[in-house]
């Protein structure tokens, strides 16, 4: 029996991930499962490291595969920001998405290019070793909310593509376009693979 702890208190995060990965594990967990709660101090400027850091302090305290994801979103106009802060940006999805607009009040369509990056750090405890995989995802900032789906920024996160906001996808479209979806799916090529199945990967 495997079991995977996602190491975030984020529903958004866990359902997306959880659903992308429906045959690789009988057990998820989030670490709202966990009545202890574990300090995690993400105080590296890069999402690397941070989602390093996650997925091993949670992986030994549990002794349980673990993958964490830092992610954020870059807007080119902002110099980047709110990025590895993203979270921190407001109290809540609703505050974070106002400040954004606010802060890119009269600043035209074509200024206002973002991306999604997401690093997925996924920690092996019996070895202590760790893989990391990434995604990202290019749109842009929209001038007002639009759709009801997603968490955090996808009511604002427009993409020319399909002419959408990523709140307007449904879990499995957004998953195959996003940062995270592909990040996901390249851990998830990587459990299929020789290496991954073979002895050597636990270190035997
Ligand atoms: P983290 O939990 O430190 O990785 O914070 C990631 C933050 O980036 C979230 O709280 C959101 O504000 C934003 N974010 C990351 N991925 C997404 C996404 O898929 N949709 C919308 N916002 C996202």
């Amino acid at each position: 029996m495997r079991s995977l702890i996602v190491a975030t208190g984020n529903t958004g995060k866990f359902e997306e991930i959880k659903s992308l990965l429906p045959n690789e594990f009988d057990t998820f967990y989030s670490l709202r499962d966990f009545e202890e709660n574990i300090e995690v101090e993400e105080d590296s400027p890069l999402y690397v490291e941070n989602a390093l850091k996650k997925a091993r302090k949670i992986g030994d305290r549990f002794g349980i595969y673990t993958i964490a994801d830092d992610s954020g979103l870059e807007v080119e106009a902002l110099g980047g920001k709110p990025g590895i802060h993203s979270s921190r940006y407001g109290s809540n999805d609703d505050e974070r998405i106002e400040k954004l607009l606010t802060e890119l009040e009269g600043i035209p369509w074509e200024k206002r290019g973002a991306t999604f990056k997401a690093y997925l750090a996924f920690y092996i405890p019996e070895n202590e070793r760790s893989y990391v995989f990434y995604g990202h995802l290019t749109g842009y900032i929209g001038f007002k909310k639009k759709g009801s789906g997603g968490f955090g920024f996808d009511p604002v996160f427009y993409i020319s593509e399909l002419k959408k906001h990523l709140a307007e996808l449904t879990r499995e479209e957004k998953n195959r376009i996003s940062h995270r979806g592909k990040a996901v799916y390249a851990f998830k090529n990587f459990l299929n693979t020789d290496f991954f199945k073979s002895p050597r990967v636990l270190n035997l």
